[in-house]
């Protein structure tokens, strides 16, 4: 057999998501994007580009934002992974970034938009939203092919400016 072919090493994963622990076999190569959306059916992270170029499939891992496609599951294993499933609270309440979106029309088609929500999250946290400038600097990883952009930036100031992310 060829090592493209030996499918069958496996390595046990502890994959700590949303506040929920998942044990899971899955072969070392497996992505956490893959992981996420097929072993674990959590599909609000997107499959944009796969290649680490469009953001799409951003989450947090240690509260600081990945790129689930560029991310092996046996990295995260053991470390706290927020997805766009878990931002809103326990009750449904949206996450005053969700509810940014919404408010301020920043998602047309939505593909990108659990991405985005994920770095916007991020972005405010890490202070680097102090201005618009900054907001479309640090949001640049994070492509949108229905061209929201202003609607982002306008949703992303909001947040950062009550404070609230
Ligand atoms: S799918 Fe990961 S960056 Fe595009
Ligand atoms: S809302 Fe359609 S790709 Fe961004």
């Amino acid at each position: 057999m060829s090592q493209t072919q030996s499918s069958s090493v496996v390595v046990p994963l502890d994959l700590h998501v949303n506040g929920r622990r998942h044990a899971l076999l899955l072969d070392p190569r497996t992505t956490l994007l893959d992981a996420l959306r097929e072993h674990l059916g959590l599909t609000g992270t997107k499959v944009g580009c796969n290649h680490g170029t469009c953001g799409a499939c951003t989450v947090h891992i240690d509260g600081r934002r990945q790129l689930a496609c560029l991310t092996l599951a046996a990295s995260a294993s053991g470390r706290p992974v927020v997805t766009i499933e878990g931002l809103a609270g326990p009750d449904g309440t949206l996450h005053p970034m969700q509810a940014a979106f919404v408010e301020h029309d920043a998602l047309q088609c939505g593909y990108c938009t659990p991405g985005q929500i994920m770095s916007a999250v991020a972005c405010v946290q890490e202070g680097h939203a102090r201005s618009d400038e900054q907001i479309r600097e640090y949001m640049s990883g994070n492509l949108c092919r229905c061209g929201a952009y202003p609607n982002i930036v306008a949703a992303v100031r909001d947040v950062a400016n009550a404070g609230d992310a």
